[in-house]
């Protein structure tokens, strides 16, 4: 289609769209995605425009049917979709008309595309942000799961990737449902951002029809009216939002992947991923590769590029609309696309992952890990903790010369380095007896990981009850 009286602004042209142009132009490849809510959108603006007067109730109801048609049609695939008519707000407008005529022409009374897509933007966010909220929670419930099952579990905590203290798996695993508990945080207050009505700014100015808003935002669940009829129609500073949500969410994946890679790996040996989450080598006939975290890994490229990509287009635009702003879709949808997938594959995989418990305990008492707890028992014995720092150092170094771990030490190699050791230090030296004196809230000890544990349902609870309906 491509002759000028095709277009629905047509009016003012003499001549038609350059072909090349037209493709260049049009966005209905990626914003057909928004058909759902451009068809609400439409269905209570033309509701609201029958309670102002300005259109009648009959008019109303064929439109109402032809909506419903249409989404029948999009949803059967049986819709054809006309790049020349540019968008998809356009393509259904043109439709409609085809379907019902002059009240199909009515319809855009009072409403510009530039309200009517950031509209259906929120919209579409919102819902979005709703399905990841449960997929992350679904997540949290998984994290939740291993840490019960391990919360006793001896392993290896690190500091520079180098072996420091013991800790327990419950609780590196708890570690990692705190922060997605602060990427949930704050997708909430993403959406509360999100919640806002552009409808009725028109095209930048408002409308000189005395537009129902309240009665369009309750009917769409808004919880605000967009307060600025310029600032409605082109800030974009609600996606940016939600990319900044995916980016650090991107940030704790990528950690929580990248440990799983190591994990996996023959030289740590700590967990076996089930075959179902990896795949073989073409050429190796031996390897069983962790390609799930890598790709999740891997994604968090894409997911920092969107916020960057949105930042970058926000930057610098004057008010009100500008076209630059077709270009906020493609990164957002790819934000909310690759952040579910990438929580959903988590949430499934990680309850069936094999710990390998002796080699966590062996890799445990390889490392010093108690050392620090000698210098603490060294404290309790009046020694300075610098100068108790001092005597580990230097048993340790002696550990390492004679190839023994500080448990293997007899008493009386123990006490050439502090006369203040006694026969009591191997209680302190043994793992079980490290983990559990680390019991400040929310230290390793399983007494406190039980704790989190219960207190991880109520946030849970909590936290829901607070949600938005
Ligand atoms: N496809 C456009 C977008 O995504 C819709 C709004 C276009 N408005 C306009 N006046 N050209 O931003």
């Amino acid at each position: 289609m491509n002759d000028k009286g095709s277009k629905l602004w047509g009016g003012r042209f003499t001549e038609a769209t350059d072909e090349f142009v037209e493709q260049f132009n049009a966005s209905v490849e990626f914003d057909k995605r928004l058909y759902k809510q451009d068809i609400l959108g439409s269905k209570v603006h033309a509701q609201m425009l029958v309670r102002i007067g300005i259109l009648n109730s009959t008019d109303c109801d064929s439109l109402l049917r032809a909506l419903d048609a249409i989404q029948a049609e999009i949803e059967a695939g049986s819709f054809h979709w006309d790049t020349g008519l540019e968008d998809v707000h356009m393509n259904i407008e043109a439709r409609l008309t085809e379907l019902v005529g002059e009240a199909g022409k009515r319809l855009h009374t009072g409403r510009s595309r530039n309200d009517q897509v950031v509209t259906d933007v929120r919209l579409y966010l919102r819902d979005a942000i709703d399905a990841i909220d449960q997929q992350l929670e679904k997540l949290q419930l998984a994290i939740l799961s291993v840490a019960k099952q391990e919360a006793d579990t001896i392993m290896p905590g690190f500091t520079h990737l180098q072996v420091a203290q013991v800790i327990t798996f419950g609780h590196h695993m708890l570690a990692w449902f705190e922060m997605i508990f602060r990427d949930r945080t704050r997708l909430q207050q993403c959406r509360v951002s999100v919640n806002f009505l552009p409808l009725g700014a028109a095209a930048l100015a408002g409308s000189s029809f005395a537009l129902d808003r309240d009665y369009v935002a309750q009917q769409l669940h808004f919880t605000e009216l967009c307060h600025n009829s310029l600032d409605a129609v082109s800030d974009r500073d609600f996606a940016i939002e939600f990319c900044a949500f995916g980016a650090i969410l991107f940030a704790h994946l990528s950690r929580m992947a990248e440990e799983l890679v190591l994990w996996t790996s023959t030289q740590f040996n700590f967990i076996e991923l089930p075959d179902r989450f990896c795949t073989g080598s073409s050429i190796m006939p031996q390897k069983k590769n962790p390609d799930v975290p890598e790709l999740v890994r891997g994604k968090s490229a894409r997911v920092y590029a969107n916020l960057f990509a949105l930042l970058t287009l926000m930057k610098s635009q004057p008010l009100a609309y500008n076209k630059d702003n077709q270009e906020d879709k493609e990164p957002l949808f790819d934000s909310v696309d690759t952040t579910h997938d990438c929580v959903t594959v988590f949430a499934n995989m990680l309850p069936h992952i094999k710990i390998n418990h002796e080699r966590l305990l062996e890799a445990a008492q390889q490392g010093y890990a108690t050392a620090t707890d000698l210098a603490d028992y060294l404290v309790q014995r009046k020694v300075p903790f610098r100068d108790a720092h001092e005597v580990v150092g230097k048993t340790v170094k002696y550990a390492i010369a004679e190839n023994k771990q500080l448990d293997q030490l007899s008493l009386q190699e123990l006490q050439r380095f502090s006369p203040s050791i006694g026969e009591d230090v191997f209680g302190i030296l043994s793992l079980q007896g490290s983990v559990a004196s680390k019991n400040t809230y929310g230290g390793t000890s399983p007494k406190q990981v039980a704790i989190q544990l219960k207190l991880a349902q109520h946030r849970l609870q909590d936290f829901k009850a607070k949600q938005a309906p």
